[in-house]
């Protein structure tokens, strides 16, 4: 089955899920927060749509979900107000691969709109919210319907794994991790970035498509300078390396019991 079937966050509320487990990703949305003002100040001095259209790529599930939302609608109330304009109409496009949980989200709906009801009174229009399950390395909507996009922590992800095209020889160059290390060769290096050069024109290219002239986009992700240094994400893949030749050394050993017993 294609990897963009099978993976997701982890779901629900629980002690592991991806809603409890995103304060890094929180962080930098609020950090990008100006950005988002900018981009929409920019966007209503060209044009003030009567329903505005913001899809949200790679939203994933829990508060940081809820949190971009009250964001661009907070944004754009105060940009209605300071020119003297009524607020449009919302509607959100809560966009993720197949297996997200939508589910959990949507039963946080009414609480929501509770909220925002109280903090936004009779000045706030209405604001509907649909979710649209799929990549985003493809087409998502129609053509020249979406005035906003938006999305962060997300763009890293790519289409494929970029060493698929690797001879197993090759592969080894990698040392079995399923990421880049601070001791992958040049080529791995290589790999990757023209995996996420390929990804990111189709990605441009699909939303190019999608966005109405004078529309806006954010997108906000981590990067990295060149320095090398031993990530949090090269110590999980060491972990999990470990973990798997742990797995593979007691199958072994049992499959050896059981021969000599
Ligand atoms: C780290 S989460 C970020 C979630 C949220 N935007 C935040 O900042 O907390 C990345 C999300 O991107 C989604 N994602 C990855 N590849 C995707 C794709 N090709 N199309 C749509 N969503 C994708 C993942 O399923 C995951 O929920």
């Amino acid at each position: 089955m294609e990897s963009k079937l099978l993976l997701h966050m982890n779901s629900g509320k629980g002690e592991r899920s991806y809603a409890n487990n995103s304060m890094l990703q929180r962080k930098l949305m609020i950090k990008g927060k100006h950005i988002l003002e900018e981009t929409i100040t920019r966007f209503y001095s060209n044009y003030s749509p009567s329903c505005m259209k913001v899809a949200d790529l790679g939203c994933s599930v829990g508060p940081n979900t809820l949190l971009v939302i009250s964001n661009i609608i907070d944004i754009v109330d105060t940009t209605c107000t300071r020119l003297n304009q009524e607020p449009p109409t919302f509607q959100f496009y809560l966009n993720d691969l197949f297996g997200n949980d939508f589910n959990t989200t949507f039963k946080s709906l009414p609480d929501f709109y509770k909220r925002l009801d109280e903090d936004k009174g009779h000045k706030f229009g209405s604001c509907f919210i649909n979710a649209t399950p799929g990549s985003f390395h493809g087409r998502l909507f129609p053509n020249n319907s979406i005035n906003l996009f938006h999305s962060a922590n997300s763009l890293h992800w790519l289409s494929q794994d970029p060493l698929l095209e690797f001879t197993k020889e090759a592969e080894s160059f990698n040392k079995g991790h399923c990421h880049i290390v601070s001791t992958s060769p040049p080529a791995v290096y290589q790999a990757y970035l023209k995996q996420f050069q390929q990804d990111f024109k189709f990605f441009l290219k699909s939303r190019s498509e999608e966005l109405v002239p004078g529309g806006a986009m954010v997108l906000l992700f981590l990067g990295k300078n060149k320095t090398h240094r031993r990530t949090g994400w090269e110590i999980i893949s060491l972990v999990l390396n470990d973990m798997l030749l742990e797995v593979n050394n007691n199958f072994f050993n049992q499959l050896i019991t059981i021969g000599v017993s």
